[in-house]
This record gives structure tokens, sequence and C-alpha cells, in this order.
């Protein structure tokens, strides 16, 4: 699958459900969302089949996201399933670690290969005020379960956020100095209307990057491969690293390689943009594998060329994180 502009969408990113067991300011309203009813939302019988006419159009990574995808019944059997497939896709999930610790050894059975824990404070108060909820001791066991299992190598990401938890940049980098793992700064995308966080709460790359240097020597690495949209580096002898998402100061757009599935079934061609493409439609009125690959393909063509975030004619959309899946 190519787009337009000659990208190749090897990347499928679905979102297997927009419920959440945290209300993270930047992503949820305080009384949460509506949630969907069952029907609005694909089966995971649906979600198998587009996942494999994916991999079968070059699909070769899967990412499983939400809201909180370990909140939906049944997922450690639908990522047995998915890891399954002919093709043998990589799957990866993003999770927000609450129920990491129970359920790591189970996902890396079944076929998972790595986890993006979503973590922006290591402080039990800030925790709870940038969440609305506490339990940042149960997301720490969650990363000790999930490198015990194997889920590795494990990835943080932290969104700073300017006069909530900045200050902390330095405290996750140090993780780095101890561990293996990967420690990701994604600047802060003010992409939703009517949440807590505005643009004024943006923290840009060039401020992380600041910060980081505080903590030591930071050296850029080689980009390995389709790495996606981070910037990586690594302090002098860290087992781990370190990476700098710049969303919006620097779009990597040239670079995307990735395409959404919204829990509701809608194609989400670029994270930026308001356009989407009815799949659940499509599913339920049992076109062919032929006909999904076409729409699949429609979807890759439809991807803009770039983002237009910052610039004047951008507009706010409706529809909120926890919907899309990051
Ligand atoms: N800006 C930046 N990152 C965000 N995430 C959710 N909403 C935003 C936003 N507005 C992050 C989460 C998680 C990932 C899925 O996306 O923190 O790490
Ligand atoms: Fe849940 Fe993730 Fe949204 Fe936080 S950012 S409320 S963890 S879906």
């Amino acid at each position: 699958m190519e787009d337009t502009f000659g990208r190749k969408i090897e990347y499928l990113r679905l979102s297997v459900t927009d419920r959440c067991n945290l209300r993270c300011r930047y992503c949820m309203p305080a009384d949460g969302v509506e949630s969907m009813d069952h029907v609005s939302v694909l089966s995971y019988e649906e979600l198998l089949r587009v996942a494999r006419v994916a991999t079968r159009c070059g699909v070769k990574k899967i990412r499983v996201t939400g809201g909180e995808p370990l909140v939906r019944r049944g997922i450690v059997d639908f990522i047995r399933e998915l890891a399954a497939l002919p093709g043998s896709p990589e799957i990866t999930l993003t999770t927000n670690g609450l129920l990491l610790a129970d359920m790591a050894a189970d996902l890396r059975r079944v076929g998972l290969s790595r986890v993006n824990v979503s973590l922006d404070s290591l402080r039990e108060d800030r925790f709870a005020y940038i969440t609305r909820r506490s339990g940042v001791d149960k997301v720490l066991a969650g990363l000790k379960e999930a490198e015990a299992a194997g889920l590795t190598p494990l990835k943080i990401n932290m969104v700073p956020l300017k006069g909530v938890n900045e200050d902390e940049i330095g405290d996750f980098a140090r993780l780095a100095l101890e561990s293996p793992w990967e420690i990701r700064f994604i600047e802060f995308m003010p992409v939703s209307g009517g949440l807590d966080f505005t643009p004024e709460h943006m923290f840009p790359a060039s401020a992380i990057l600041e910060e980081l240097g505080k903590v030591a020597k930071l050296i850029p690495l080689l980009r390995q491969g389709p790495s996606g949209p981070a910037r990586m580096f690594h302090f002098p002898e860290s087992p781990g690293k370190i990476g700098v998402i710049p969303a919006i100061s620097d779009h990597f757009c040239g670079e995307c390689n990735r395409m959404r599935i919204t829990s509701d079934g809608r194609i989400r061609p670029c994270l930026f943009s308001t356009e989407e493409l009815d799949l659940r439609g499509a599913l339920r009125n049992r076109v062919s594998d032929t006909e999904l690959e076409e729409l699949l393909g429609t979807a890759a063509c439809a991807k803009p060329e770039r983002h237009h975030i910052g610039e004047e004619t951008f507009r706010q959309g409706l529809r909120r994180m926890h919907g899309i899946g990051g």
C-alpha cells in the first residue's frame, strides 16, 4: 500500500475501545465520555478481518491502542489471534499501564512483542492531578512485570506540559541511565478543543532538549530504518535511550507510514486531519476482501502531505485522543 506521496503504509494502529480507566486532562473531560454502545464498536471478528486484509496489503506492524486497550474484555485472546495472522505481523500495545502488572505475562505468552507505557509523572500527587485518578505505583509495578515478561525494549511515553510536569523531564530521562528503557518525550499536541490543557501548555521540543542537556551530554543516534517520528539520543554509557517527538514544531509527515482505525470503525488516514472513511459501514454491508483492500488503498491516498497545526487555517477536531488512539 502506497500513498500519493510515495509513503509506504506498513503500520496500522487499531483502537479497540474508546473507554479508559484514567481521565487524562489533555484527553478527556472530567466526567469521562459517553460510552459508545456495543454495536458501534467494531467486534474482534471485524477487527481481525481488517487486520488480515491490511497485512495482505503490506502492513507489517500493528499497534493496539484505545482508550485503554487492556480494559476491553477478551483483549488477550484478540492479541493471540492478531499475532497468528498470516505474515506474522509484529504486534505492539500502547497502554497506561494500570492493568499491566497482572496481564504482562499472559500478553507475552500469546505473542505480544512490546509495550509503550504512557506515564506523565512519577509523583503520585501529580499523576492524580493529570489523570484525575490514582495509581502511579500500579503503573510502576506494570513496568517491572512487562520487563520481566520480556515485552522489551520497554518504551515510556511522557508528555511534558508547561507549568505541570516539565520539571520531571530530568527524572524521567534518568530512568534511561539505570535501565535499558526508551524514554520518549512527546510534544503536547493541542488537537482537541474543550479540554483542560490548551495550546498555552505546550512545552516545545527545543525546551525538552534543553532540559535533557542538564542531565548529561545528549548524543544523537543515527536513525535505524523507519523508526517513526522520534529523534533518538542516548547519554554516555546509558543502557537506555531517549526519544524526542516534535509532533508539532517539526512535522515528520514525510516519514509517516501509519494509518489509524478508530474503535467505531472509521479509517483515519492522518491523526491531524478530520477526514475519515467509513469502514464499519463497509464491513457490515458485507463487502468482499478485494473491496476492503480498495477501501484501505483509498484511505492511504487520502493521507495529506502534511499537517497544518499552528497555521491559521487549522481547526481543532471534535474527536478526542481516546477515540483515536494517539
Ligand atoms: N498530545 C500529545 N500526546 C498525547 N497523547 C494523548 N493525547 C495527546 C496530546 N494531546 C499521548 C498519550 C499516550 C499516547 C497514546 O498519546 O500520552 O502516550
Ligand atoms: Fe486514557 Fe490515554 Fe486518554 Fe489518558 S491519554 S485518558 S490514559 S486514553
